[in-house]
């Protein structure tokens, strides 16, 4: 037998001073897009802006139904819409945020597990690194460079192939 061991690394920074500018603007776009999702069941509001290749940014949030399981993630929502609109163009980066109605989010949010493997089929397909930046509404920021950092082991197209 032998362990097998797997280092993460994630940037975090204490302030949005300490970002670039291109990435307090996909956050801000992130923050802004919670406010107006449809949250009425889990009153948990989550923002995600892309930012593609082609410099469209493409905002998204969570989208929920009174039969529970029909909902969908902010982060989904704005994925699969990018490909419909543009799906020959690489997404570079995802900014995530998220508040609630009842208390406040001082801690970035990550992406569900859905999503992430959803995040990973896109990394695979256009060969390049996703960026993900979390912030939640205050608080530190984190950076993430590529989703396998949020999903080691992910599953592949190519299991299917073997
Ligand atoms: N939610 C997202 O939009 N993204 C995530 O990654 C986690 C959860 C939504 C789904 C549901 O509408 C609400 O947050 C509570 O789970």
């Amino acid at each position: 037998m032998i362990k097998l061991k797997f280092e993460l690394s994630i940037d975090e920074y204490d302030s949005l001073k300490e970002l670039k500018t291109e990435d307090k603007f996909l956050l801000e776009r992130a923050k802004n897009a919670a406010d107006s999702a449809y949250a009425p069941y889990s009153e948990y509001y989550v923002g995600a802006a892309l930012l593609l290749e082609n410099g469209e940014i493409i905002t998204a949030n969570n989208q929920e139904n009174a039969a529970y399981p029909s909902g969908l993630c902010a982060e989904r929502i704005a994925v699969f819409y990018a490909s419909t609109q543009f799906p020959e163009v690489a997404i570079k980066k995802l900014a995530i945020s998220a508040k609630a109605k009842n208390f406040k989010i001082d801690t970035p949010v990550p992406p569900c597990g859905a999503c992430r493997q959803v995040l990973a089929e896109y990394e695979t397909k256009q060969k390049n690194k996703i960026e993900i930046i979390l912030m939640g509404e205050s608080g530190k920021i984190q950076i993430i460079q590529g989703i396998e950092t949020l999903l080691p082991l992910m599953f592949h197209a190519e299991e299917l192939k073997k």
